[in-house]
């Protein structure tokens, strides 16, 4: 029989707000911002195709089991690892589990935090109409003058982290849910209208047939590692975000039905944001290996051209904020939830203390584009490896040992009991790539990426 147990957080109203809260957590500056570029710098059709198969095999199986362990747990990450390690008589050691995910909670959230307060700062130019008026390179330039300014970067960073504690200080219903329910529509319809811009530009044909055609040439294997590290950061995957939402989540909803909505939402709005931005990069001449700056270079040009250009760039600038937020709340969530129930602190200050740690490291973060940009460990800055060791490294390898967890250590049983779905050939499926599939998956891309396989 499994345990029931009740979280002392809230719950959702329903599946559907879990739905919503847990695609508001997965849509953010991953799809918008990072899928492109590294589209961009990590060979084009081919990223994209081996993004889509690790989303498939790899990340869908590893979600279904992280919202089940967090349904079944009811508490943050670290306690609900240590409750299921003792049900299941297995090490409580199993709560470092829940610990690297809070670490690389704020880890993402120092660098996220950074890259969303551009978003502020583009707000006000689209809103002022200078794009407009603005030439192409003098457009690329106010993106290199603003990470040029430590102190602009500072009160934009500061703004938005603010913006964080806010929400998650608010708790479950009020706070989160409120926020994801009508900032997620429109976001996804702007981006339609973005894609129908693109397609009356010249670039169209070559944008679409730079992301989807393959040419496995142009792949290497730490490509292969970034397509993988990629889907584990787009779908919020290993560390924590999903388990603690799944913790909120009603007793009878669908967990395989709800993944693949999630799922499916979050890649459909990546590939959009690539549909509407590599035709740009080819109809104004543009690199798409531009790196972190693409859409913060490539959206403004078009924007300036394009009719309605000033209201259409302020509101998508303005829902990508949203996006962010969506998301940066539930990187703080389970550190939160942890001082809640650990530490007896009320909800408001440990918002507090935990956006504090995260504000501080991004300080390392937003100083890497200008006075520490010659401080570099294996060539990488404090920003970029701040988002190379949690993308390509922690978070798979937190969803690699919950997969072990869920298929190879739990019984069998608590498994079929806290899915829901029965023992029949859909089961079967899941437990057999969360058992093997995913799991070697991740070991030979790790392999792979450090040269042994
Ligand atoms: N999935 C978010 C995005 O694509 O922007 C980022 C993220 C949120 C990563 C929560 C990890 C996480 F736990």
């Amino acid at each position: 029989m499994t345990r029931k147990r009740k979280s002392i957080h809230g719950q959702w109203s329903s599946r559907w707000v879990f739905v919503l809260a847990a695609t508001g957590s997965a849509v953010g500056l991953g799809n918008i911002w990072r899928f492109p570029y590294m589209t961009g710098t990590n060979g084009g059709g081919a990223f994209v195709c081996v993004y889509i198969l690790c989303v498939l095999l790899v990340a869908i199986p590893i979600m279904m089991a992280e919202i089940m362990l967090g349904r079944r747990g009811r508490q943050s990450p670290i306690n609900t690892m240590q409750a299921l390690a003792e049900e299941e008589s297995l090490s409580s050691a199993w709560r470092y589990l829940g610990w690297m995910g809070v670490v690389a909670g704020f880890m993402i959230l120092s660098f996220y935090s950074v890259v969303a307060g551009w978003t502020i700062d583009y707000i006000i130019r689209a809103g002022s109409g200078i794009f407009t008026i603005s030439s192409d390179i003098e457009i690329a330039g106010y993106f290199d003058a603003l990470l040029a300014s430590p102190e602009r970067l500072l009160v934009i960073h500061t703004i938005f982290m603010a913006l964080t504690v806010i929400v998650v200080s608010m708790g479950v219903r009020s706070g989160l849910e409120r926020a994801v329910k009508f900032m997620m529509p429109a976001l996804f319809i702007l981006l339609i209208i973005m894609v129908g811009y693109a397609m009356s530009t010249t670039g169209f044909s070559r944008g679409l047939s730079y992301m989807f055609y393959p040419d496995f040439s142009k792949i290497s294997a730490a490509g292969v590692l970034a397509a993988m590290g990629q889907a584990f950061f787009s779908l919020s995957l290993g560390m924590g975000a999903i388990m603690m939402y799944g913790s909120y989540l009603p007793e009878k909803a669908s967990i395989a039905k709800t993944t693949f909505m999630i799922a499916a939402a979050d890649t459909l709005v990546a590939i959009l944001a690539g549909v509407a931005i590599f035709p740009l990069v080819f109809a104004y001449g543009l690199e798409p290996d531009k790196g972190p700056g693409l859409i913060f270079i490539t959206l403004p040009i078009a924007f300036g051209k394009m009719p309605y250009g000033e209201f259409f760039g302020t509101l998508f600038f303005i829902l990508l904020l949203f996006a962010a937020w969506t998301s940066s709340i539930s990187l703080l969530e389970p550190a939160v939830a942890w001082l809640v129930e650990n530490r007896g602190m009320r909800r408001p200050r440990a918002s507090a203390l935990a956006g504090l740690i995260a504000w501080i490291l991004g300080i390392g973060s937003l100083l890497s584009f200008n006075r520490w940009a010659d401080y570099k460990l294996f060539g990488k800055t404090w920003f970029d490896m701040m988002d190379y060791l949690t993308s390509n490294i922690m978070l798979p390898l937190g969803g690699l040992l919950l997969a072990i967890f869920a298929a190879w250590l739990m019984k069998r049983q608590s498994c079929v009991d806290e899915l829901g779905m029965g023992d029949g050939i859909a089961y079967k499926c899941w437990y057999f790539t969360v058992r093997y599939i995913a799991p070697v998956g991740v070991l030979i891309i790790f392999l792979q990426a450090i040269g042994i396989f």
